[in-house]
């Protein structure tokens, strides 16, 4: 199902994004200064907000992905997360920080800290361009957050609906879709 473009209201903006990227790439540089960094980008949702954030960040780094997915494709996620694509690079003894999109009900984070722990990372933080609190359902730690949001579906800059509108350049709020 496409969504009309007049049911698209803009959240943020490109400009507004790239602020508090900018900001958030000082931040990490800062705090990961003397440290083996390397990003972790949880496909697909953050392939957008890594691409951007990497080059705020004034360090060596590796850079790594890993595909999640979690059964139910409407606008919530079922809680069952699946690893459909695995690192390339070990992380034992790196100093991990894992870049995702959102955190909603939190249980898709819940499963990656518990997942790359067992892998002895030297340190294991979280960066999330959005968090959305008021639908957690697993209590989580984010270390990072770019913008807390309320409790409404979002599309673009990554995000999607049915696996569409990712390459919008901005985040916008849908209106009329069912989330359950
Ligand atoms: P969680 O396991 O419920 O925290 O879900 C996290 C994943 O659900 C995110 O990485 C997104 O892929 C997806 N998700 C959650 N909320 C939204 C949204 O508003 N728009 C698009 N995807 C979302
Ligand atoms: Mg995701």
């Amino acid at each position: 199902m496409n969504i009309q473009k007049s049911n698209i209201h803009p959240l943020f903006t490109e400009e507004q994004l790239q602020k508090r990227i900018q900001e958030l790439g000082k931040q990490i540089t800062e705090d990961y200064k003397d440290k083996n960094l390397i990003l972790i980008g949880v496909l697909r949702g953050a392939f957008l907000f890594l691409a951007d954030l990497c080059r705020e960040i004034n360090l060596d780094m590796k850079i790594d992905f890993l595909g999640l997915s979690s059964y139910g494709d409407r606008t919530s996620s079922s809680g069952i997360v699946r690893l459909t694509s695995d690192l390339s690079l070990s992380i034992l003894d790196q100093d991990v920080l894992i870049i995702e999109d959102i955190i909603d009900t939190g249980l898709t984070m819940d499963y990656l800290y518990k997942n790359l722990e067992t892998r002895r990372p030297r340190s294991l933080k979280c960066c999330a361009l959005l968090d959305k609190p008021d639908r957690r359902l697993q209590s989580v730690h984010i270390d990072y957050v770019g913008f807390t949001i309320p409790d409404r579906f979002v599309i673009g800059y990554g995000l999607d609906y049915q696996n569409q509108y990712r390459n919008l350049p901005y985040i916008g709020v849908v209106e009329g879709i069912e989330d359950n």
